[in-house]
């Protein structure tokens, strides 16, 4: 048996404690799948004292993650602090510089530097693996980078933010509004510390944009993703397009068109008997499409001690075997830099506005959308004791611009009160 792979573990948060227990649970499971033992030699995290659930009495204790980067009895370095700025990115850094490879689950900071990173890992002959950055236990980062590496990707689409899922389930079966729900979602723990991560559609983004750099070989580029969260979807669109049999949810897409790379993040609106439609509470759904495999869908958990401990390992094992992969499936030297395109392939919409109950005022919405050039495929009016009537549209597959320059127009007409609502509805 060769000489074990010994770890070096900074933030022993819930993902770190999990890590801690399949190591300690499972030491023959792993040194057998591995063909050499795997140890932990050293952690940190940013309070000694604090009680945690696993015996750490057998590993050195370091105080600062930079220094248990620098050890010389650790081969990996793994990274579970968090934060695309600051210590991570610094402990990162140094331990590829001083030769060790690099487990991470920090999304935000591969979204965001991912590229350099890359360069760095590849240039000191390291591998910097990070399954645990995307959809908690899904193997997705393995799938496309390794699995589908023979099909050209035409799209990736997921909802991979269980925060949001849960908060948009939960206000359907509930019947509750948004801010209920979120006020739940916070009691129950389920928030970052900053929830505009969550809600906000960036936490999403960070892990669209990781999947869409290995999809089409372009460099990381989280800062081209059209990003929308889940703030303003009411319980009425939930209920609305319920009716009409589609679930909202936080979906984020990326394809590779001839204007260059689409990335969004929106709430859309999905046909309740698909699998998007039928996913429920925290869980994610990945959906790959290539052009041999067709489409996957990979669905599990998306977060949690046991699941993102899982993933965490999977890399671990990989680099304990030996096995040496570029950083985003081919060196990073190759791939191209992202020309990130507006949305623009066209899609049917989903459209809520109240109008004055008076004569013409449909003829009017109807003639605003007419010149857009947007075809209606579905109306709606729902039964109303005051003045106004709420009325639902569902448009044929139309463009963004055309949906845009219907709403600024619409107000216009004098015959809407409040702000008109659109959706997208994504064929998946
Ligand atoms: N906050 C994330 C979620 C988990 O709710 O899915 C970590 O990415």
């Amino acid at each position: 048996m060769s000489a074990p792979l010994r770890l070096g573990i900074a933030g022993l948060g819930t993902v770190g404690i999990g890590v801690v227990k399949i190591i300690q649970n499972h030491a023959e499971l792993l040194s057998a799948r591995s063909g050499r033992p795997v140890q932990i030699t050293a952690i940190c995290a940013r309070d000694r004292q604090k009680n945690r659930d696993a015996d750490l009495s057998d590993y050195a204790w370091e105080d600062c993650a930079r220094d248990l980067a620098r050890r010389d009895d650790v081969d990996v370095f793994v990274e579970l602090i968090g934060g695309d700025e600051g210590i991570a990115r610094e402990a990162i850094e140094i331990a590829l510089d001083s030769g060790k490879d690099v487990v991470t689950a920090n999304k935000a900071l591969l979204a965001i530097h991912g590229q350099a990173l890359a360069e760095r890992a590849e240039r000191q002959g390291r591998s910097l693996r990070f399954e645990a950055a995307v959809a908690g236990g899904i193997p997705v980062i393995k799938t496309l980078t390794e699995s589908l590496a023979g099909n050209r990707i035409s799209r990736v689409m997921g909802v991979m933010n269980g925060t949001c899922n849960y908060i948009l389930t939960r206000m359907q079966s509930a019947g509750l509004p948004y801010e209920a729900v979120f006020e739940e979602a916070r009691q129950l723990g389920y928030l970052e510390a900053d929830p505009t991560l969550d809600v906000g559609g960036i936490d999403a983004s960070h892990k669209l944009a990781i999947l869409s750099a290995i999809a089409f070989g372009t460099q990381p580029a989280f800062d081209a993703v059209e990003i929308e969260g889940i703030e303003r979807v009411s319980i009425d669109d939930i209920n609305r397009a319920a009716d009409m049999g589609y679930r909202i949810k936080l979906l984020g897409v990326a394809q590779m068109t001839a204007r260059g790379l689409e990335q969004r993040m929106s709430p859309c609106l999905v046909p309740a008997d698909s699998p998007l439609g039928q996913l429920e509470g925290g869980t994610n759904m990945v959906v790959i499409e290539g052009d041999s495999v067709g489409q996957i869908v990979l669905r599990g958990a998306g977060a949690g001690e046991g699941p993102t401990a899982s993933a965490v390992m999977s890399d671990v094992i990989e680099i304990a075997r030996g096995v040496r992969l570029p950083v985003f499936g081919q060196p990073a030297e190759t791939l191209s830099k992202a020309h990130p395109a507006r949305t623009a392939v066209p899609a049917a919409y989903y459209m809520r506005l109240t109008l004055a109950d008076k004569p013409g005022a449909l003829a009017k919405i109807a003639s605003v959308l007419g010149d857009a050039g947007i075809s209606i495929d579905r109306m709606r009016q729902y039964g109303h004791a005051e003045d106004t009537a709420p009325v639902l549209i569902v448009t044929h597959k139309t463009t963004p611009d055309a949906i845009d320059h219907a709403i600024e127009a619409l107000p216009r007409t004098g015959v809407i009160t409040g702000e008109p609502v659109e959706l997208r509805i994504e064929e998946v």
